[in-house]
């Protein structure tokens, strides 16, 4: 039996959901309890959390805590979300690496005993009555970022994530002052990380600043950043990443070691349902249409992203040459893949956009004023 993707093994119920409406997004569940699984079987950790910017849908954030994962939040709106959704869960185990926030939304995490992580020394100063007393995470900029793009690699001095090396001697004295103890480094160098020593590179610096600086420090947390490899390209290999942070925890089986993907976790399990709109040519160039765009998946335009995309009417049938496939918002940046081979398509065919379920949904606008497209778990 081949590993198809779900949504292949699943089409006339994704052509019903169809029938009902478009643009959807759709989320199969067992694949996101798969994910779990695999990551918690293959890579060895204290802890695993979830990075749950990359797919806020109740269904999907249930089924990661079904499976043991806890909540890594960015915002004071995530973590209300969180707890809305899970009332019975200790805010201590919610773990809040916010960038920028303003001293309120800090203020409130920190009193509410939230797990909250500096990212800015200088807030120790200014924000003295708010930190003194608490147990804290320090976010490390951990010098090289990685990713499939220059906008998700977070390191560095052109990045405005954590706290740059050269700062956390001082940072350490003025938590000393304060009483804050710093009890867990944190790191992520960025999304969508090829590399399968990534997390075991990144325990070892943490390790090391702990080391220097953080006699307290018991927790190493070495982000996310595994990627979900499309278009045919081979699976990351996530048993090679488990062996290289294994090789860390030999090594130092004083730290806890913790994870936080979000991608890997929710990408695979989501696709995005549309329907074709209308073709045109112009000249050589084939435009297939559908009703939604960049408004639904940015992703493409923003960062140039490939997503498989299936003409799930016509399954099987052969490229009838390339394609633009384009959606309605009015700017030319609004495809989602360009020159694609592609099948013969006509207006009222059902698309769907793969890989979908992980920074989807989540940063959809209304641009145009065209809703984007709604949520639907399986
Ligand atoms: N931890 C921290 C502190 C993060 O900033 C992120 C993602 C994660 C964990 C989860 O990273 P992941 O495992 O999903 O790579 N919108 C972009 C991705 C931005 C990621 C932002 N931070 C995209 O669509 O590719």
């Amino acid at each position: 039996m081949p590993d198809l993707p779900w949504w292949r093994a699943h089409r006339d119920a994704l052509l019903a959901l169809a029938d009902q409406r478009t643009p959807r997004y759709v989320y199969h569940l067992d694949t996101v309890r798969d994910r779990a699984r695999a990551l918690q079987t293959h890579v060895r950790a204290d802890r695993y959390l979830y990075a749950v910017k990359a797919n806020g849908h109740p269904d999907v954030i249930g089924a990661l805590a079904a499976e043991g994962l806890r909540p890594e939040c960015v915002s004071w709106d995530e973590i209300a979300h969180v707890r809305a959704l899970r009332p019975a869960l200790d805010p201590a185990e919610i773990l809040y690496t916010p960038n920028f926030a303003p001293r309120a939304e800090v203020a409130r995490a920190l009193a509410e005993g939230v797990r909250v992580t500096i990212d800015n020394a200088s807030t120790l100063d200014a924000w003295a009555d708010v930190w003194r007393g608490h147990d804290v995470f320090v976010r490390v900029d951990p010098g090289v970022g990685k990713g499939h793009h220059a906008h998700v690699r977070t390191a560095g001095t052109a990045s405005k994530f954590g706290v740059d090396a050269a700062d956390l001697g001082a940072l350490a004295e003025r938590a000393r002052a304060l009483d804050v103890r710093v009890v867990g480094l944190h790191a992520h160098v960025g999304s969508g990380v090829d590399e399968t020593d990534t997390w075991g590179e990144t325990a070892r610096i943490l390790a090391a600043h702990a080391d220097a600086h953080f006699p307290d420090a018991r927790v190493l947390d070495v982000g996310g950043g595994l990627p979900v490899p499309t278009g045919g390209a081979a699976p990351f290999d996530l048993a090679a990443a488990g062996r290289a942070l294994a090789a860390f925890r030999t090594e130092r089986p004083e730290f806890q070691v913790w994870v936080e993907p979000g991608r890997y976790l929710v990408a695979d399990a989501g696709v995005l349902l549309a329907r074709v709109t209308q073709v045109k040519r112009k000249g050589d160039v084939r435009y297939v249409g559908l009703d939604t765009g960049m408004n639904s998946l940015v992703r493409p335009a923003l960062y140039g992203a490939h997503h498989d995309i299936v003409n799930l009417s016509r399954l099987g049938a052969e490229a009838e040459g390339v394609a633009e496939i384009v959606g309605p918002i009015c700017e030319t940046g609004d495809a989602f893949a360009h020159a694609r081979p592609f099948p013969h398509a006509e207006e009222g065919d059902v698309v769907v956009i793969g890989t979908a379920g992980a920074y989807g949904a989540v940063m959809a606008s209304s641009y145009n004023r065209r809703a984007p497209a709604e949520e639907v778990a399986m």
